[in-house]
């Protein structure tokens, strides 16, 4: 198929020497004024343009002006056609954003020549340029399974150390959907500002499943337990902090995502000090605590609770939950978060109903957490 070139030229004889020169090997639309070019290309796609500087009313410059400004028309390559010799008028052509400059009367091979080099760059450029968006497209492609992959790693491998203390295996990926719940609507009340960027929010939610990833190293008499364990197992217990956070360094130390590790860091190091102090491995309190781990201790309370472990049934109903969370706000969680929590039963409610559904089974057991027991 040929390509297209329009030839604008206010001088008909002009139009029609440039047309029988190039008609052979191209098709041509030849537009006499800049308006009649301009309004031409409003529904035209050409390989190239020829256009004439000295026209009346619009001079090519403008037209040029007016091409570089629209999506539609700044990629088409021009070479200017002009009876004016000077060195100036050639450097504002160039300036211009034109691919060439041809001197009138033209030299019937010379523009040949030059118009089917521009056709032929152009189409080089715009070779290159798909070729560089497939590559990016198959980058994007491939870090994202990447990503995917190594997300799924993640919560697999958590959910194996999670299965070992008789937990249902859902652990894992509800305190995930509580966590970026929480975040996104704290940030949703431009709360915590300066820190809850999207990009924490989704750093924070790829790095709630390795919160408990310590527990690896606690063993199964511990971990699986039924009822209360002995000071010294809870000594045990508490050390599946500093493990999680040891394990994490190995793991993903050398990432060069150095904001995603430390998230990672801070909420298996973190989630479970508590505002007051009381909490552990550190002793943290208040803002002292990374706001990761906050928000993260709100999550797995939560979930401890609601869900049934070997050593304790499910608490039930879910305002129950509620309450006895409340009665944590400003010893055990940082109230702020806890006061919006407490805001967000509807979405709980519905974000558990909807869970329960598709499983098929609603059970609401009575019943107590013991909340000193292991590690909530
Ligand atoms: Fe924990």
């Amino acid at each position: 198929m040929k390509n297209i070139i329009l030839v604008v030229d206010d001088d008909k004889t002009n139009l029609m020497r440039a047309q029988k020169l190039l008609s052979p090997q191209y098709r041509i639309a030849a537009c006499n004024s800049g308006n009649a070019a301009l309004k031409y290309l409003e529904e035209h796609r050409p390989d190239l343009i020829l256009l004439d500087i000295n026209m009346p009313e619009m001079d090519g410059f403008e037209v040029m002006e007016k091409l570089r400004c629209s999506g539609n028309t700044e990629n088409i390559p021009v070479i200017f056609l002009t009876a004016d010799n000077l060195a100036e008028t050639e450097v504002k052509c160039f300036q211009m954003g034109a691919m060439d400059f041809v001197a009138k009367p033209f030299v019937p091979d010379i523009l040949l020549s030059r118009v089917a080099k521009t056709i032929e760059l152009d189409q080089y450029r715009h070779n290159l340029e798909r070729m560089v968006q497939e590559q990016a497209d198959k980058i994007t492609e491939d870090t994202r399974r990447l990503n995917m992959i190594q997300d799924s790693v993640i919560v697999g491998m958590a959910n194996l150390i999670e299965s070992r203390d008789g937990s249902t295996g859902k652990h894992v990926k509800n305190t995930q959907t509580y966590v970026r719940m929480i975040a996104e609507e704290l940030r949703g009340r431009k709360l915590f500002p300066e820190e809850l960027s999207e990009e924490y929010i989704e750093d924070l939610c790829k790095a709630a499943p390795l919160h408990d990833v310590g527990k690896i190293k606690v063993s199964d008499a511990i971990l699986q337990k039924p009822g209360k364990l002995t000071p010294e197992e809870f000594d045990e217990m508490k050390l599946h902090t500093t493990y999680s956070r040891k394990i994490i360094k190995t793991i993903i130390g050398d990432i060069e995502d150095e904001h995603y590790v430390r998230i990672v860091e801070d909420i298996a190091m973190y989630h479970h000090e508590r505002w007051d102090g009381t909490g552990y491995p550190a002793g943290l309190t208040g803002e002292g605590i990374p706001l990761s781990a906050r928000i993260m201790a709100v999550a797995d309370v939560f979930d401890a609770l609601y869900e049934e472990r070997c050593y304790k049934p499910p608490v039930r109903p879910i305002e129950r939950i509620m309450q006895i969370m409340s009665e944590g706000r400003g010893t055990q969680f940082d109230p702020n978060i806890i006061d919006v929590f407490m805001e967000m039963l509807p979405a709980l409610k519905e974000v558990l109903h909807i869970q329960s559904e598709q499983k098929g089974t609603v059970t609401w057991l009575g019943g107590e957490t013991d909340s000193q027991r292991k590690d909530i």
